[in-house]
């Protein structure tokens, strides 16, 4: 055998063995010419490397230097350079360096200042897992971290796949497939999914029992795929699978983008098998196409449920507000929504301008607001910008968009609230006669349990218009600051905009299924029932420079008869004061 295969190769081999010699030669004569080279070019610059560092008394020209090495006819020496004429820069530097003449005196000034670095000691690996949980919430690392015995890697899987009695190996972190930092992908044989978030849904209305819903988008409709849920239970070695119950769409088709290939909103959910329902929530959830794959996605199983419910939350969709610096108009409305009734403030943010950061950041630290990042999935762009006109531009998918935070806040807090609001920041659900949301839905549910005894899915508050130029047709008014928006802005038209138009609501979270901007799609118990809450007990106060523009028509006769409507006056001399004292602590008015 040996023999057979040399005899074929020998001529081979000796063209090789002759090839590699003359290519030898060739190398040997290179080299030798590179060598004679150098040693002329060192004779005709022998100053050439000390030019190629500062040298004595050289520190301030170093620019110079590497200028002048490069042409070769440079006879600049050390005393030309140093009584050259400096250069305006150089003046102002503080430190006196034209008096000091030689090297070692310049750095040991130059070593008496330090630059201000950040100091802070290395994170632990703790520490990076908590800050990557606050990042990340849908990715179950802590629980990863613990139950790293039962991960395999990838390849280590596919034996397992045939076999009927297969178990599911648990995905490591590192070989999830994530899209656009907070997204997880699951690559079907008939449709990408990008998977936001996962929450447990054991809500006492739910018919079909505990149930993990996940937030996400797809890029079918109608999407027949049968795909299965992977539940990972703490302290069991395998996960439950069970197939998937539905895919509830987050839409209506006449509604338009009703084509496949566009990433379309989903609620898609998998019931809990009876053996694990005293269980509790699982640990984490994977979406798989067959079920003994190894999952592309681990979405960490999101349960917050406190002893006691607080009253009411509100959810604003991804702020995109680049250069529009909304920050003094923010301000006041999150004052206004506090003193209203709002125990917290749940932003999402795609981009926003600095200074919105600094308000942000602010509400933040003191507990009344959170803040949740937030990107568009896909192949959409995320590029800041860019981004802002493809919003702008294409609103179907802009609102189709809108709807994963919003689903994902409700499902996030459905237990923490009685109520849920989804609010822009240009909005507010205004009390007529009481002060506060609360003793505003202590008047409203007793009038609706007398028309029907049951609580409502949600309770709608009708739209009227606080046009800007309204308030600039009549000058603005001097005993309310210029920069308080919407204190100055109390004209508003006389008409609402027609009932269950451009409504808000508080929703009931033990009853929506998946939330849309106006009203629920899709509910528990006795589907989803809306309560018009009469105009003399609240108003939706939109304060806007024109009518959205489906209402141009209407907005015409809506500028003509305006009424002046100063309820917002109830709470002046609090929100200028708590707006002003948070602008000052903010820097808006100058230093001190
Ligand atoms: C630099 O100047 C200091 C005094 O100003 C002198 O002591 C030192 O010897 C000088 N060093 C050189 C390299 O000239
Ligand atoms: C893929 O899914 C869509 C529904 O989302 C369906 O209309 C289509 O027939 C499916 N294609 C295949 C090849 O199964
Ligand atoms: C309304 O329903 C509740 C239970 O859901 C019941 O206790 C109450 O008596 C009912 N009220 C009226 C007026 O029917
Ligand atoms: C306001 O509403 C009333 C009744 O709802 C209607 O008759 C009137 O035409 C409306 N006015 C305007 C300016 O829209
Ligand atoms: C707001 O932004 C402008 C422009 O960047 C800046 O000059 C100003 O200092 C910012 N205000 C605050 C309070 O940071």
């Amino acid at each position: 055998m040996l023999h057979s295969f040399s005899s074929g190769g020998s001529r081979c081999a000796r063209r090789g063995l002759v090839f590699v010699f003359i290519w030898g030669l060739v190398m040997i004569g290179a080299l030798q010419y590179r060598r004679v080279e150098n040693e002329v070019l060192q004779h005709d610059n022998p100053t050439m490397n000390d030019e190629n560092y500062p040298t004595a008394g050289s520190w301030d020209h170093s620019l110079d230097i590497s200028s002048a090495s490069s042409s070769s006819s440079s006879q600049i020496n050390n005393e030309q350079w140093q009584t050259s004429e400096l250069t305006n820069d150089q003046k102002n530097l503080p430190l006196d360096y034209k008096s000091i003449k030689n090297l070692s005196n310049k750095l040991l000034l130059l070593n008496q200042r330090e630059p201000l670095l950040d100091k802070s000691p290395p994170k632990t690996e703790n520490e990076l897992i908590k800050e990557i949980e606050k990042r990340l919430p849908s990715l179950p690392i802590s629980y990863w971290m613990k139950n790293n015995d039962l991960v395999k890697s990838k390849n280590q899987n596919d034996n397992n796949i045939k076999s009927s009695n297969c178990v599911p190996h648990y995905p490591s972190i590192f070989d999830l497939e994530f899209n656009n930092i907070y997204w997880q992908t699951l690559k079907s044989s008939n449709g990408t999914f990008q998977l936001f978030g996962a929450y447990y849904d054991n809500r006492k209305l739910s018919r079909i029992g505990p149930a993990i819903r996940i937030v996400g988008m797809i890029d079918r409709i109608e999407p027949k795929i049968k795909t299965y849920c992977q539940l990972w239970y703490d302290g069991e070695r395998e996960p439950k699978i069970v197939d998937i119950f539905e895919y509830k769409y987050i839409w209506f088709s006449k509604w338009g983008n009703y084509k496949q290939g566009i990433y379309q909103p989903y609620v898609i959910a998998c019931k809990v098998p009876q053996s694990h329902w005293s269980k509790g929530p699982p640990a984490s959830i994977s979406l798989v196409e067959k079920p003994c794959n190894t999952a592309t996605n681990n979405l960490r199983v999101i349960y917050n449920r406190p002893l006691k419910k607080k009253e009411f939350a509100v959810c604003v969709k991804g702020l995109d507000f680049l250069h529009e610096d909304l920050s003094v108009k923010l301000t006041e409305w999150i004052e206004l929504i506090t003193m209203l009734g709002a125990d917290k403030i749940y932003f999402y943010e795609l981009q926003v301008h600095p200074n919105v950061t600094k308000v942000l950041n602010y509400y933040e630290k003191l507990g009344k607001i959170e803040v949740t990042p937030l990107t568009l999935p896909g192949g959409q762009p995320n590029v800041p910008a860019f981004q802002h006109i493809y919003l702008t531009k294409k609103t179907n998918h802009k609102r189709q968009n809108e709807l994963i935070p919003y689903n994902d806040c409700l499902y996030k807090h459905m237990y923490e609230y009685e109520y849920i609001a989804l609010l822009d920041i240009d909005e507010v659900i205004m009390p007529v006669q009481d002060n506060t949301w609360s003793e505003l839905m202590r008047r409203v549910l007793p009038k609706a349990l007398s028309i029907r005894n049951e609580t409502r899915a949600s309770y709608n508050v009708r739209n009227v218009y606080f046009l800007d130029d309204l308030l600039h047709s009549h000058g603005s008014f001097d005993h309310v600051p210029r920069y308080m928006h919407m204190l100055q802005h109390v004209y508003r038209s006389k008409n609402f905009t027609k009932p269950n138009q451009y409504v808000k609501c508080f929703h009931n979270p033990e009853r929506v299924v998946t939330l849309h901007n106006h009203f629920p799609l899709a509910c528990l118990g006795a589907g989803c029932t809306s309560y018009p809450i009469d105009t003399e007990d609240a108003q939706l106060q939109h304060y806007r420079a024109d009518c959205v523009k489906s209402l141009k028509k209407s907005c015409l006769q809506y500028r003509e008869n305006s009424v002046m409507d100063t309820t917002i006056w109830r709470y002046k001399d609090k929100l200028v004061e708590r707006v002003t004292k948070t602008l000052e602590t903010l820097g808006f008015f100058g230093p001190g």
